[in-house]
């Protein structure tokens, strides 16, 4: 097993598949795995805000029997006050794993080379593959299966487009990216799901039109416009995006069955309506408890000794 979880797909398939097993059996009891990772210590590097993964590393890692250390940009001032490699040489020698939470995607790289220890991606400007293993391990529970669903994503090609086309090609869920043109995603990190999609059957797909993009589909996802970072193109991107809002009618679309995900924070009225959020068919809070859950696992697999 890798040393690290920077991409879902540095899990295989069957790692990937284990780590839900694993999280769902921790969800039956909070207490049961609470010697796993006795006086263990995951750094949390944290660069960008968050309410969801500073609490569920925090809360996971506590219920594990370790202990969390919350890094904010105050403390490190990753690449100002000091670089990377010396941040990871440190660190290595104090903590047992480190959770990061940072603009460039170099940075977790550079982390985990440099590093022995675990290095988890908390949310790069690349990708969200927690976020992923929280989506995809909610999508099992309420549709009972993974292989041959689709999953549709309609809003920018993000950093969570990307860690769900990267886990919908491992698990042989087709993904299909609704997008504005010029928002499409990042074409490396598709041509690796289409890659990676030959060996489970998955469809990986970009569409441009919201209505076809979402027929057929049995979940609905999306995220926020602008992303933390992108602030300034706020306004720009309303304009851009407004048609490709999830509301009833884009629901409607799909199947009739189709589940609504969202990563939050939500801007209600902007990509998603109240109407569709607050619907019985909207498993967002339960998708968001999951990420305590899946991130549990996720941390036994790397740091178990
Ligand atoms: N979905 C998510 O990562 O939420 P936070 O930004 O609050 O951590
Ligand atoms: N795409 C969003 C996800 C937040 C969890 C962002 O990067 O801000």
């Amino acid at each position: 097993m890798t040393k690290d979880f920077l991409m879902v797909s540095d899990f295989t398939t069957e790692e990937i598949l284990e780590t839900f097993a694993i999280a769902s059996d921790m969800k039956k009891d909070r207490r049961k795995y609470s010697k796993a990772l006795e006086g263990e210590t995951l750094a949390m590097i944290f660069e960008k805000p968050s309410l969801r993964t500073r609490t569920t590393f925090d809360v996971g890692i506590q219920q594990l029997g370790g202990f969390s250390l919350y890094l904010s940009p105050a403390e490190i001032n990753l690449g100002k006050r000091e670089g990377v490699h010396d941040v990871a040489k440190n660190l290595e020698r104090m903590v047992q794993g480190i959770m990061i939470r940072t603009f460039g995607h170099d940075i977790v790289e550079n982390m985990s080379k440099w590093a022995s220890i675990p290095i988890i991606n908390g949310l790069t400007d690349f990708s969200h593959p927690c976020q992923a293993m929280a989506d995809f391990l909610t999508l099992q529970e309420v549709k009972g299966k993974l292989q041959g669903l689709k999953l549709t994503y309609v809003g920018d090609g993000n950093n969570v487009a990307h860690s769900l086309m990267d886990a919908g090609a491992m698990l042989g869920v087709d993904v299909t990216i609704g997008c504005p043109k010029g928002y499409e995603p990042n074409v490396m990190m598709y041509n690796l799901a289409v890659e990676n999609a030959k060996k489970t059957g998955a469809k990986i797909t970009i569409e441009h039109d919201p209505y076809k993009a979402v027929e057929g589909a049995d979940a609905i996802y999306t995220d926020v416009w602008a992303s933390m970072g992108q602030e300034a193109e706020t306004a720009k991107r309303k304009q851009i995006f407004m048609s490709y809002q999830v509301n009833e009618n884009l629901m409607k679309a799909a199947n009739a069955d189709a589940i609504f995900l969202h990563c939050l924070p939500a801007h209600r009225g902007d990509e998603v309506t109240d109407g569709v959020i607050d619907a019985p068919y909207s498993y967002v809070f339960q998708e968001a408890e999951n990420r305590l859950h899946a991130q549990k696992a996720v941390m036994y697999q790397l740091m178990k000794k």
